[in-house]
């Protein structure tokens, strides 16, 4: 049997959607989509659907019942005009989301998670989540592809981060048999030495910096607590839902 190939992505521009068919993703944005889209589904939110801009999120909203859904996203990390919610996990509350399906417009966070809807079979990852889901993917039995969302086309460190603690859960639990992409190799030894300085890390990134700049410090903190979630956010038909065991394995 050969060796199941892993490759990240550093940014969403860097990899075509041909790519993936055939291949198992990981949407990744730490700060702050997927930490937002994982916390929405934890706090049991029907399902959040990863739109591709504010207008394609209002029009979907339209044809939702009102009271059945909650429009979140943000550009320039500040919540849009006429949308309910922000782009902070925070916000995502039980009481807010709860029974609600979420409709999410991010400036790259959902392109991410749009691109990896390509694969055979995709799912969200942050810190909070990312070794669960990174055993989750092992199980699919097929090639990975990471998809880091990065910032404006740029690479993030906090998305990397992430892909590594993705990277050493998946090779974890193959036992063996991986063959990793050198920008793998690195995610993985970039996690392995800093998973206990992640809030550093997070507060040091420029884009960490520019939200604690706007006020929201708070969401870095909260991003940064890895391993605290064994939830396994899967995106099926456009919309991430929580799976648990094998589900979500098409
Ligand atoms: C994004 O999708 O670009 C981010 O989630 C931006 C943010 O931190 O609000």
């Amino acid at each position: 049997m050969s060796a199941l190939k892993v490759d990240v992505f550093p940014t969403v521009q860097a990899v075509r959607a041909r790519e993936l068919p055939g291949r198992v993703a990981i949407a990744i944005d730490v700060l702050r989509a997927t930490t937002t889209a994982v916390t929405a589904l934890a706090n049991g939110s029907t399902g959040v659907m990863a739109s591709r801009d504010p207008e394609e999120a209002l029009t979907l909203a339209a044809n939702l019942p009102s009271g059945s859904y909650v429009l979140g996203g943000e550009r320039g990390s500040l919540r849009l005009p006429g949308f309910h919610l922000g782009n902070s996990p925070g916000e995502y509350a039980v009481d807010v989301v709860a029974n609600r399906r979420v409709i999410l417009a991010t400036t790259n966070g959902t392109d991410a998670i749009r691109l990896a809807g390509h694969a055979q079979a995709a799912a969200a990852a942050c810190l909070l989540n990312g070794r669960a889901v990174g055993a989750w993917a092992a199980m699919t039995g097929l090639d990975l592809t990471i998809l880091c969302a990065g910032t404006q086309g740029e690479f993030s460190l906090d998305d990397v981060v992430c892909a590594g603690q993705v990277v050493d859960a998946f090779c974890e639990a193959r036992g063996g048999g991986v063959d990793l992409s050198d920008l793998a190799l690195c995610a993985r030894e970039l996690f392995v030495g800093a998973r206990h300085r992640l809030l550093d890390i997070l507060q040091g990134t420029r884009h960490g910096r520019r939200l604690i700049a706007l006020g929201f410090g708070a969401d870095l903190e909260y991003a940064a607590q890895a391993d605290s979630s064994r939830l396994i956010s899967v995106l099926v038909e456009g919309v991430l839902r929580e799976v648990t065991g094998n589900q979500g394995q098409r």
